[in-house]
């Protein structure tokens, strides 16, 4: 079942006069459950095309299929309900709020939503990646890791099916690398999560079920389906 569908997608970024397409004509489509990794060198446009496929930037052309819901022409109170329901978002600089600690921060978009499970479900998910002593924490009293643990479960509490990831790892060491990458795995197949992620890390890249490379805005032909 396709969850998330990109039609001819295009973006181009306005500076001054010069105009840059950093995306160009991009097709693709995610089955629910799927590990798909987003590919390229740097400023390839990967980042560019997560946000768009999470609803977080909005395509010059092309359109975005989420569900089967066309998302394109959403205002921006609609697709910030689509995103709190449907998406979890964990970014490389882990995008935590200061004022809030561990806590706070994981059960925002719940309380967003007004569920009333709120704390229950971020105790749960904050026990799993064993941070539930570290709750009263705030974001500059914890490890780099430690932070990103809890942005997973902020990302997780209101049970997306879709997550996205951008260089999740990137700021993290070996060993809070693979910590990351085995809860965000853990969770794909417990809960039939689709995950996509942008990553430099072929070792991460080798575990996906699927690689989208990027290169000049498109999409590189898949020479490993031609075989
Ligand atoms: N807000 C913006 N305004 C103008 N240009 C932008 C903007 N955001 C990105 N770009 C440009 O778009 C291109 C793609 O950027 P993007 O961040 O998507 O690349 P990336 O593949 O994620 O790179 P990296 O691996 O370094 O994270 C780059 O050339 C970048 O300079
Ligand atoms: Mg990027």
């Amino acid at each position: 079942m396709v969850i998330l569908e990109a039609r001819n997608i295009s973006r181009t970024y306005t500076i001054g006069e010069r105009e840059t397409q950093v995306l160009k004509d991009i097709s693709l489509t995610i089955n629910a459950g799927e590990f798909v990794v987003i590919a390229g060198s740097s400023g390839s446009g990967k980042s560019t095309l997560l946000s768009i496929l999470s609803g977080l930037d909005q395509p010059t052309s092309g359109r975005i299929f989420l569900s089967g819901q066309d998302i394109t022409d959403l205002n921006e109170d609609q697709l910030a309900e689509v995103r709190n329901q449907t998406t979890g978002f964990v970014f490389q600089a882990f995008h935590l709020i200061p004022s809030l600690n561990a806590l706070e921060n994981v059960t925002f978009p719940a309380e967003l939503s007004h569920d009333p499970q709120a704390y229950k479900k971020a105790e749960t998910l904050l026990k799993r990646v064993g941070l539930w002593e570290r709750k009263t924490h705030f974001p500059s009293q914890l490890s780099g890791g430690e932070k990103q643990r809890v942005a997973l479960c902020r990302a997780l509490i209101n049970s997306p099916p879709l997550v996205f990831a951008d260089e999740p790892t990137g700021n993290l060491d070996s060993k809070n690398s693979s910590e990351i990458v085995r809860l965000l795995l853990e969770m794909q197949h417990e809960w039939n999560t689709t995950l996509v992620m942008a990553t430099h890390s072929l070792e991460i890249a080798e575990r996906a079920e699927r690689m989208i490379s990027l290169r000049d805005g498109r999409i590189e032909p898949d020479y490993s389906q031609r075989t």
